[in-house]
């Protein structure tokens, strides 16, 4: 808002149901979720420009004003919980960001990271994503 404005954020709880779809930037399965929007009454954003917001170093900053990382950043750490994140804009208007993430049982376990959190026991970033073997009952 380079000229100011009002900034408001709100939370929510939302459920997606089976049939329904509220992907955003990334796909996201049916379940509760967190919602916090954010809504600027700024500069909004042209359409051509929203397929780029979430890409590493896309900044419409002057020199030495903006990294281009913001969004990027937001993009990985929704990633990660398994959210996702959209954007509605009007130039001239302003703009929302809601991100979703995830909640509810097994929510904590849904990230990337495995069930532990970010490292093994010695601090390691954990090796296997969180991923698991599946167990033989799941395999073809
Ligand atoms: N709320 C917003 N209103 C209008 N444009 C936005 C908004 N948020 C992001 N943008 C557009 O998306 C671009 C990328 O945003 P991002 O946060 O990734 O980087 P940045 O804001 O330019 O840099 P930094 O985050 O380092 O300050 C911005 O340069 C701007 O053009
Ligand atoms: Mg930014």
């Amino acid at each position: 808002m380079p000229d100011g404005g009002i900034l408001t954020i709100a939370s929510r709880t939302l459920a997606i149901m089976p049939g329904e779809r509220l992907d955003g930037v990334l796909p996201l399965s049916v379940g509760e979720y967190l919602s916090i929007e954010v809504t600027d009454t700024g500069i909004g954003i042209p359409p051509e420009q929203m397929e780029h917001l979430f890409e590493p170093f896309f900044t419409t900053k002057g020199s030495g004003k903006g990294t281009g990382l913001g969004l990027s950043a937001v993009y990985g750490a929704v990633k990660r919980h398994r959210g996702s994140v959209r954007v509605s804009s009007l130039v001239g208007r302003g703009t929302t960001f809601q991100i979703l993430l995830p909640q509810g049982v097994g929510a904590a376990r849904a990230g990337s990271h495995g069930p532990r959190g970010q490292s093994d026991q010695r601090g390691r970033p954990d090796p296997g994503g969180g991923r698991r073997r599946k167990p033989a009952s799941e395999r073809p």
